[in-house]
């Protein structure tokens, strides 16, 4: 029975040394040490055996036994430990490789300068209002104290949509809007869109401007020159020349048309200034009686000065952006650079 034994275990080891998958493992296993197995045959013949030989028998099968589920486990784990690695082979993070950057959006050049200036006002207690740029004659040119035949008002530069309706040409309707639904004192700001048939290097028909106004009882030319000279030195710096130049519009008397000192040349003449060391930045005057008796206010009581001006302009002085079509075009090479 010995030799049996011996012969079991050979052919065991042999059948186990060969098995190149876990299933083969597992057919050997059944075969050798399973229920029906080998094994189990020779603890069948242990009964017949004469009692003094049993022990010893007995002692053999376990010893085979438990060398053959020794190679087993051995053959089992390897698998699986050989598994684990082609796992981990595959699954392998390359921790080496350099991280995705994630790209942040950014303001729009003429945002940015809008919300510098809107910035700036509220530093000086004003209030920003809106209007819509869908508009009606009268507040954008009407209540203005604009004549009925004045050139504004001619096809050339309004786009009209239908009787009296049409797109604002300036933010300055904002301004009897705000007057005629509130009392002074007003100190405000209207930032937003405006549209004028107009397109070339310098002209959008698309563009954006921020009017300003303070009504009050005492308000003078003084407080608007404070007022602007300040807003220009915050915008581009304090040693900016400011100076005032006498102009026209029909809902300011007297009006101004405001400067600041060429922000490229510093003064001494390029293509820019055209040479002259001044760059025109934006219009303002005194708010014309006609427009307060238009929202019912007395112009015998009150007083206030305007201002609107172009924030295309500005940022592209601010920038240095010398083709004001760059801002319309949205190309990401040239917004990326502010
Ligand atoms: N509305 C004028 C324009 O569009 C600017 C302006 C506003 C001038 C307020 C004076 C006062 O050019």
């Amino acid at each position: 029975m010995i030799r049996r034994l011996e012969e079991l275990l050979k052919e065991a080891l042999e059948e186990l040394k060969a098995a190149s998958t876990p299933d083969l493992v597992l057919q050997a296993k059944g075969k050798y040490v399973g229920r029906k197995g080998g094994i189990a045959s020779f603890l069948k013949e242990l009964g017949a055996l004469p009692p003094e030989e049993r022990k010893s028998a007995g002692e053999a099968i376990n010893r085979v036994k438990a060398e053959i589920e020794t190679g087993i486990d051995r053959l089992l784990d390897g698998f699986k430990s050989s598994d684990r690695d082609e796992k981990l082979k595959k699954e392998r993070v390359d921790i080496t490789l350099p991280g995705r950057r994630i790209v942040s959006g950014r303001l729009h050049p003429v945002t940015q300068v809008m919300d510098e200036i809107e910035d700036i006002f509220l530093g000086l207690g004003f209030d920003i209002a809106v209007g819509p740029e869908v508009e009606i004659d009268y507040y954008n040119f009407e209540a203005l104290n604009f004549p009925s035949d004045h050139p504004a008002r001619d096809m050339q530069d309004t786009f009209f949509v239908g009787g009296d309706v049409l797109l604002r040409t300036h933010t300055s309707s904002v301004q009897p809007r705000v007057m005629e639904a509130s009392r002074p004192p007003l100190r405000v700001i209207a930032p937003g869109t405006v549209y004028r048939k107009d397109s070339d290097i310098t002209h959008s028909p698309m563009f954006h401007q921020v009017e300003g106004f303070m009504v009050d009882s005492r308000i003078t030319f003084s407080d608007l020159k404070g007022t602007l000279a300040h807003f220009l030195k915050s915008l581009f710096g304090p040693k900016t020349g400011v100076r005032f130049r006498p102009s026209f519009f029909p809902f300011t008397e007297p009006s101004a048309e405001v400067d600041i000192g060429c922000v490229i040349c510093r003064g001494s003449g390029c293509r820019v200034c055209k040479g002259t060391g001044w760059l025109e930045i934006l219009g303002a005057g005194m708010i014309h009686p006609n427009v307060f008796r238009a929202v019912k206010y007395d112009p015998e009581s009150v007083t206030g000065f305007a201002f609107g001006l172009g924030v295309e302009r500005i940022a592209m002085l601010k920038f240095g952006i010398d083709d004001l079509r760059l801002l319309f075009e949205n190309d990401l090479r040239f917004l990326k650079q502010f």
